[in-house]
């Protein structure tokens, strides 16, 4: 396996010269810097191609190209899909899951289950919505803890996921990583297990809706070989624009879509009957400047091993952090990590922590430590996993949250050292 060369990759976020410490990487709305190569494709649209697609003169012929062609085939390659028929985009991840529900309409029946996890809100509001228009009972998978002395150890074991599941269960969703816990779950192993459960009880049709949103920055995704039916990431976690991709299988596409499209569009066997106006032609034609920059990390230039060595230096930023963590004084301290507290190859640099006990300090109250520090973005809260964060007990105040670092491939072991640096004084 290759080596990540870290100086390389940071060579390509003009972002990351002022030397400031990136470790809100997963933050909503804003995630990862942007890759030199996107900036300059969304820069060149707008100044060349900036054209009405479907038109035959040769401006718009192009644009067409790049937006209906280039860009599909980029996110196909991205979910390992089949066809570049099965890709949706959207402004974001939230907005193309509620669009989905909502072409879903049609396909519910009162009395049909959902199982969610309650995570990222994103996979979940979509799906108890739909649920109350149709009439559909809504049952929560939850994690339980690994650590029998830290109750916010939590993971999701799919040992707790089987017995939800009944003869009615409609839809799964959940997230192959979570925002908060930075744990990727076995996703072929869950989706599998899932699908003979349901299949021994006599479920009719079960589709499962994977959140890549926290997983896409860190490992790669395969539909096709995880037998999932929808899965989504946001571009802007991605190194990106700020931009989503949903893929939709296209037996799902078919058979459970309903166009939410004005009515005169002949979008049946399309996946933009998904896709109620269009998306920003520039930003769809940027994405494709993300794969480039992956396939360039390794000389193997193939995904498979830009995110094998993405994984492995990444594991040399999310030990030392939790072994400081979890170190003796700081367990003493009250600190208590939220998620798995070992290090490992299922565990992504998304690290977050509390601080309960004698000495309970507020998350708000560490990250003010950081913000007057300067010079490295962390940052608090619930993170939209609201009810995760509400569910968890002993309780903690869900708007205060949790301290959370989160840090991608082109994070150093010298930052690193500099944000352990400032936990050890915010933990005083
Ligand atoms: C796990 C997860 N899912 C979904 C989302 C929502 O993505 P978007 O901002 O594109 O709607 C986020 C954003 O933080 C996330 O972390």
């Amino acid at each position: 396996m290759h080596k990540l060369d870290v100086e390389y990759a940071r060579s390509q976020f003009p972002a990351l010269k002022t030397g400031f410490i990136y470790g809100d990487n997963a933050g909503y709305s804003r995630g990862s810097q942007t890759v030199l190569n996107v900036a300059d494709r969304i820069y060149e649209y707008l100044l060349n191609t900036n054209a009405q697609l479907g038109a035959d003169y040769s401006v718009s012929a192009e644009s067409t190209r790049r937006v209906m062609e280039e860009a599909p085939e980029v996110a196909r390659k991205l979910f390992n899909a089949e066809s570049p028929d099965e890709i949706v985009f959207g402004a974001s991840s939230t907005i193309n899951l509620e669009n989905l529900a909502r072409g879903m309409d049609n396909d519910i029946q009162a009395g049909d289950e959902f199982i969610l996890t309650g995570e990222h809100e994103a996979n979940a509001g979509p799906w108890k919505r739909l649920a109350i228009r149709r009439g559909a009972i809504v049952k929560y998978w939850t994690p339980t803890p690994s650590n029998p002395n830290n109750p916010y150890s939590v993971t999701y074991k799919v040992e707790e996921l089987l017995p939800l599941i009944t003869s009615k269960t409609r839809i799964l969703a959940f997230a192959a990583c979570s925002n908060i816990l930075g744990t990727i779950l076995p996703i072929k192993e869950i989706v599998q297990a899932a699908r003979t459960a349901a299949k021994e009880k006599g479920a009719k049709k079960l589709e499962i809706s994977v959140d890549c949103v926290a997983y896409a920055p860190h490992r790669q995704i395969d539909v096709r070989d995880w037998d999932v039916n929808f899965c989504v990431f946001s571009l802007y976690k991605v190194y990106g624009p700020h931009i989503s991709v949903l893929y939709v299988r296209m037996s799902s596409l078919l058979e459970s879509v309903t166009a939410i499209t004005h009515h005169f569009l002949k979008v049946h066997e399309k996946s933009y009957k998904l896709q109620p106006g269009g998306p920003g032609y520039e930003l769809v034609y940027g994405i494709t400047g993300v794969l480039p920059y992956l396939l360039s990390l390794t000389p193997e230039h193939n995904l498979q091993a830009s995110f094998d060595a993405i994984a492995a230096h990444e594991q040399t930023l999310v030990e030392p952090v939790l072994a400081f963590l979890t170190s003796p004084k700081q367990i003493e301290r009250g600190v208590r990590i939220v998620g798995e507290e070992k290090a490992g190859l299922t565990r992504v640099p998304t690290i977050s922590f509390v601080v309960v006990g004698e000495k309970a300090t507020k998350s708000s109250d560490i990250v003010k430590v950081f913000d007057k520090k300067g010079g490295i973005g962390i940052r608090f809260g619930h993170f939209y996993a609201y009810s995760l964060i509400d569910r968890l007990e002993p309780k903690i105040d869900v708007d205060d949250g949790v301290v959370r670092i989160s840090l991608v491939h082109y994070n150093t072991a010298e930052e690193v050292e500099r944000v352990i640096g400032v936990l050890k004084e915010a933990l005083e």
